[in-house]
Protein backbone atom coordinates (compact mmCIF):
# COMPACT_ATOMS: atom_id res chain seq x y z
CA UNK A 1 0.00 0.00 0.00
CA UNK A 2 0.91 3.48 -1.15
CA UNK A 3 0.27 5.85 2.02
CA UNK A 4 -1.03 9.35 0.91
CA UNK A 5 0.46 12.31 3.08
CA UNK A 6 -2.18 15.15 4.16
CA UNK A 7 -1.29 18.23 3.73
CA UNK A 8 -0.08 19.01 7.40
CA UNK A 9 1.90 15.61 7.03
CA UNK A 10 3.16 17.52 3.88
CA UNK A 11 4.48 20.30 5.38
CA UNK A 12 6.15 18.06 8.46
CA UNK A 13 7.78 16.29 5.42
CA UNK A 14 9.19 20.03 4.17
CA UNK A 15 10.51 20.87 7.39
CA UNK A 16 12.43 17.74 7.98
CA UNK A 17 13.71 17.88 4.19
CA UNK A 18 14.50 21.15 4.58
CA UNK A 19 16.57 20.56 7.44
CA UNK A 20 18.26 18.52 5.35
CA UNK A 21 18.90 20.64 2.25
CA UNK A 22 20.62 23.27 4.71
CA UNK A 23 23.12 20.67 6.58
CA UNK A 24 24.40 19.72 3.01
CA UNK A 25 24.90 23.05 2.43
CA UNK A 26 26.65 23.42 5.97
CA UNK A 27 28.61 20.57 4.67
CA UNK A 28 29.08 22.33 1.62
CA UNK A 29 31.25 25.01 3.69
CA UNK A 30 33.56 22.22 4.47
CA UNK A 31 34.04 19.95 1.61
CA UNK A 32 38.10 20.88 0.79
CA UNK A 33 41.15 18.58 0.56
CA UNK A 34 42.24 17.73 3.47
CA UNK A 35 39.12 17.45 5.71
CA UNK A 36 37.94 13.78 6.74
CA UNK A 37 34.52 12.43 6.03
CA UNK A 38 34.39 11.19 10.29
CA UNK A 39 34.87 15.14 10.45
CA UNK A 40 31.71 16.09 8.17
CA UNK A 41 29.59 13.59 9.81
CA UNK A 42 30.48 15.38 13.00
CA UNK A 43 29.41 18.44 12.01
CA UNK A 44 26.28 17.10 10.43
CA UNK A 45 24.96 15.55 13.63
CA UNK A 46 25.82 18.22 15.36
CA UNK A 47 23.87 21.12 13.40
CA UNK A 48 20.93 18.76 12.95
CA UNK A 49 20.60 18.04 16.37
CA UNK A 50 20.80 21.61 17.26
CA UNK A 51 17.53 22.60 14.73
CA UNK A 52 15.66 20.26 17.15
CA UNK A 53 15.92 16.73 14.90
CA UNK A 54 17.88 13.38 14.96
CA UNK A 55 19.87 12.23 12.41
CA UNK A 56 17.83 9.79 10.18
CA UNK A 57 20.28 7.41 9.20
CA UNK A 58 21.76 6.77 12.70
CA UNK A 59 21.23 3.08 13.91
CA UNK A 60 18.50 2.75 10.95
CA UNK A 61 19.22 -0.78 10.10
CA UNK A 62 21.89 -0.49 12.54
CA UNK A 63 23.96 1.99 10.60
CA UNK A 64 26.14 3.49 13.13
CA UNK A 65 26.83 7.24 11.40
CA UNK A 66 24.82 10.52 10.30
CA UNK A 67 25.78 10.62 7.04
CA UNK A 68 26.56 8.23 4.06
CA UNK A 69 29.59 9.86 2.18
CA UNK A 70 30.84 7.69 -0.90
CA UNK A 71 33.93 8.53 -2.66
CA UNK A 72 34.46 8.14 -6.49
CA UNK A 73 33.67 4.13 -7.37
CA UNK A 74 31.56 4.31 -3.86
CA UNK A 75 28.07 4.42 -5.21
CA UNK A 76 26.16 4.63 -2.11
CA UNK A 77 26.63 4.01 1.78
CA UNK A 78 30.21 4.48 2.55
CA UNK A 79 31.35 5.36 6.16
CA UNK A 80 32.31 8.44 7.43
CA UNK A 81 36.32 7.53 8.60
CA UNK A 82 38.91 9.31 10.04
CA UNK A 83 41.05 7.85 8.09
CA UNK A 84 39.31 8.71 4.71
CA UNK A 85 41.04 12.08 3.54
CA UNK A 86 39.28 14.00 1.25
CA UNK A 87 41.58 14.79 -1.48
CA UNK A 88 41.90 17.52 -5.03
CA UNK A 89 39.81 15.93 -7.72
CA UNK A 90 37.84 13.21 -5.85
CA UNK A 91 34.19 13.39 -6.04
CA UNK A 92 32.01 12.63 -2.83
CA UNK A 93 28.64 11.80 -2.62
CA UNK A 94 26.61 12.85 0.89
CA UNK A 95 23.39 11.35 1.73
CA UNK A 96 21.93 12.67 4.64
CA UNK A 97 18.50 11.71 6.57
CA UNK A 98 16.95 13.83 9.90
CA UNK A 99 13.89 12.94 11.73
CA UNK A 100 11.81 15.64 12.52
CA UNK A 101 8.31 15.54 14.33
CA UNK A 102 7.79 12.34 13.05
CA UNK A 103 9.14 12.48 9.58
CA UNK A 104 11.99 11.57 7.87
CA UNK A 105 13.90 14.01 5.12
CA UNK A 106 16.37 11.95 2.51
CA UNK A 107 18.60 13.90 0.28
CA UNK A 108 21.70 13.78 -1.38
CA UNK A 109 24.72 15.57 -3.37
CA UNK A 110 27.47 14.76 -4.92
CA UNK A 111 30.02 17.51 -4.44
CA UNK A 112 33.71 18.16 -6.21
CA UNK A 113 36.72 18.43 -4.00
CA UNK A 114 38.69 21.17 -5.39
CA UNK A 115 39.39 21.18 -9.32
CA UNK A 116 38.01 17.67 -10.47
CA UNK A 117 38.65 16.66 -14.38
CA UNK A 118 35.77 17.36 -17.39
CA UNK A 119 34.73 13.68 -17.08
CA UNK A 120 34.35 14.00 -13.59
CA UNK A 121 31.96 17.34 -13.99
CA UNK A 122 30.43 15.92 -16.69
CA UNK A 123 29.05 12.74 -14.55
CA UNK A 124 27.93 15.12 -12.00
CA UNK A 125 26.07 17.41 -14.07
CA UNK A 126 24.40 14.36 -16.13
CA UNK A 127 23.63 13.02 -12.89
CA UNK A 128 22.08 15.77 -11.09
CA UNK A 129 19.84 16.27 -14.51
CA UNK A 130 18.81 13.33 -14.59
CA UNK A 131 17.18 13.83 -11.09
CA UNK A 132 14.94 16.74 -12.32
CA UNK A 133 14.15 14.76 -15.73
CA UNK A 134 12.61 11.95 -13.24
CA UNK A 135 10.88 14.99 -11.65
CA UNK A 136 9.48 16.43 -14.27
CA UNK A 137 7.51 13.00 -14.80
CA UNK A 138 6.46 12.53 -11.30
CA UNK A 139 3.03 14.53 -11.39
CA UNK A 140 -0.43 12.74 -10.62
CA UNK A 141 -1.81 10.33 -13.66
CA UNK A 142 1.66 9.19 -14.39
CA UNK A 143 3.28 5.92 -13.00
CA UNK A 144 6.69 5.29 -11.45
CA UNK A 145 7.68 3.58 -14.71
CA UNK A 146 7.86 7.23 -16.38
CA UNK A 147 10.15 8.53 -13.76
CA UNK A 148 12.88 5.20 -14.10
CA UNK A 149 12.46 5.64 -18.06
CA UNK A 150 13.57 9.31 -18.32
CA UNK A 151 16.07 8.64 -15.97
CA UNK A 152 17.60 5.89 -17.88
CA UNK A 153 17.23 7.45 -21.67
CA UNK A 154 18.78 10.43 -20.30
CA UNK A 155 21.79 8.55 -18.83
CA UNK A 156 22.18 5.59 -21.60
CA UNK A 157 21.85 8.72 -24.64
CA UNK A 158 24.91 10.32 -23.24
CA UNK A 159 27.15 6.81 -22.59
CA UNK A 160 26.41 6.49 -18.55
CA UNK A 161 24.74 3.51 -17.18
CA UNK A 162 22.46 3.46 -14.04
CA UNK A 163 22.57 1.59 -11.06
CA UNK A 164 19.93 -1.21 -10.59
CA UNK A 165 20.43 -2.69 -6.96
CA UNK A 166 19.77 0.63 -5.46
CA UNK A 167 16.42 2.60 -5.71
CA UNK A 168 14.16 5.57 -4.71
CA UNK A 169 11.34 4.72 -1.94
CA UNK A 170 8.53 6.30 -0.47
CA UNK A 171 9.14 8.72 2.61
CA UNK A 172 7.14 9.24 5.75
CA UNK A 173 7.43 8.33 8.87
CA UNK A 174 9.26 5.77 7.67
CA UNK A 175 12.07 6.54 5.43
CA UNK A 176 11.64 3.93 3.34
CA UNK A 177 7.99 3.05 2.28
CA UNK A 178 6.23 2.04 -0.68
CA UNK A 179 6.92 1.44 -3.76
CA UNK A 180 10.00 1.44 -4.95
CA UNK A 181 10.98 4.01 -7.31
CA UNK A 182 14.08 2.52 -9.36
CA UNK A 183 15.87 4.65 -11.74
CA UNK A 184 15.05 2.28 -14.83
CA UNK A 185 11.97 0.71 -16.01
CA UNK A 186 9.22 1.18 -19.22
CA UNK A 187 6.83 4.06 -19.78
CA UNK A 188 3.17 3.86 -18.54
CA UNK A 189 4.40 0.76 -16.19
CA UNK A 190 4.12 0.48 -12.50
CA UNK A 191 2.14 1.98 -9.43
CA UNK A 192 0.28 4.93 -10.53
CA UNK A 193 1.26 8.50 -8.85
CA UNK A 194 -1.12 10.49 -7.25
CA UNK A 195 -1.48 13.44 -5.47
CA UNK A 196 -0.05 13.30 -1.96
CA UNK A 197 2.48 10.01 -2.21
CA UNK A 198 5.59 11.33 -1.12
CA UNK A 199 8.60 9.37 -2.71
CA UNK A 200 12.60 9.86 -2.90
CA UNK A 201 14.03 9.53 -6.53
CA UNK A 202 17.97 9.16 -6.48
CA UNK A 203 20.18 8.04 -9.83
CA UNK A 204 22.96 6.39 -9.05
CA UNK A 205 25.01 6.87 -12.47
CA UNK A 206 28.10 5.35 -13.42
CA UNK A 207 30.88 6.43 -15.88
CA UNK A 208 31.63 2.69 -16.61
CA UNK A 209 29.32 0.01 -16.37
CA UNK A 210 26.54 -0.69 -13.99
CA UNK A 211 27.88 -3.38 -11.76
CA UNK A 212 28.41 -2.74 -7.95
CA UNK A 213 29.39 -5.13 -5.01
CA UNK A 214 29.10 -4.77 -1.47
CA UNK A 215 32.74 -3.75 0.93
CA UNK A 216 33.77 -6.29 2.81
CA UNK A 217 32.90 -3.35 5.63
CA UNK A 218 29.22 -4.48 4.84
CA UNK A 219 28.08 -1.36 3.81
CA UNK A 220 29.93 0.16 0.86
CA UNK A 221 28.23 -0.17 -2.27
CA UNK A 222 31.53 0.02 -4.86
CA UNK A 223 31.82 -0.04 -8.85
CA UNK A 224 33.04 -3.36 -10.13
CA UNK A 225 34.77 -1.76 -12.67
CA UNK A 226 36.48 0.84 -10.15
CA UNK A 227 34.62 3.70 -12.12
CA UNK A 228 33.33 6.96 -10.55
CA UNK A 229 29.50 7.29 -9.56
CA UNK A 230 27.19 10.36 -8.80
CA UNK A 231 24.38 9.82 -6.88
CA UNK A 232 21.35 12.91 -6.51
CA UNK A 233 18.67 12.43 -4.58
CA UNK A 234 15.53 14.61 -3.78
CA UNK A 235 12.14 13.88 -1.76
CA UNK A 236 9.19 15.24 -3.51
CA UNK A 237 5.18 15.23 -3.18
CA UNK A 238 3.27 14.36 -5.90
CA UNK A 239 0.82 16.74 -7.25
CA UNK A 240 -1.23 17.56 -10.41
CA UNK A 241 0.81 19.40 -13.19
CA UNK A 242 4.21 19.73 -11.31
CA UNK A 243 5.92 18.07 -8.43
CA UNK A 244 6.61 20.01 -5.11
CA UNK A 245 10.25 19.24 -4.05
CA UNK A 246 10.22 19.15 -0.18
CA UNK A 247 14.43 18.86 -0.13
CA UNK A 248 16.59 21.82 -1.50
CA UNK A 249 19.92 22.43 -2.79
CA UNK A 250 19.75 25.35 -2.51
CA UNK A 251 21.76 25.93 0.37
CA UNK A 252 24.43 24.25 -1.13
CA UNK A 253 24.07 26.15 -4.77
CA UNK A 254 24.53 28.92 -2.65
CA UNK A 255 27.93 28.18 -0.49
CA UNK A 256 29.21 26.84 -3.91
CA UNK A 257 28.27 29.75 -5.53
CA UNK A 258 30.24 31.90 -3.20
CA UNK A 259 33.20 29.28 -3.32
CA UNK A 260 33.98 29.91 -7.09
N1 LIG B 1 19.81 7.58 2.18
C1 LIG B 1 19.64 6.21 1.86
C2 LIG B 1 18.47 6.19 0.94
O1 LIG B 1 18.36 7.11 0.23
C3 LIG B 1 19.46 5.39 3.05
C4 LIG B 1 20.61 5.39 3.92
S1 LIG B 1 20.81 3.83 4.46
C5 LIG B 1 21.13 3.96 6.08
O2 LIG B 1 17.64 5.36 0.89
F1 LIG B 1 21.21 2.78 6.54
F2 LIG B 1 22.21 4.64 6.18
F3 LIG B 1 20.20 4.63 6.67
CO1 LIG C 1 16.73 7.66 -0.20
Amino acid sequence: MVSIKSEEEIELLRESNLLVGMTLGEIAKHIRPGITTLELDRIAEAFIRSHGAVPGFLNYDGYPYTLCISLNEVVVHGLPSEKCILKEGDIVSVDCGTLKNGFYGDSAYTFEVGKVSDEMHELLETTKESLYKGIEKAVAGMRVGDIGYAVQSYCEARGYAVVRELVGHGVGRDMHEEPPVPNYGRRGQGVLLKEGMVIAIEPMIARGERYVYLDDDGWSVRTRDGKPCAHFEHTIAIRKGKADILSSFEYVERVLEQLH
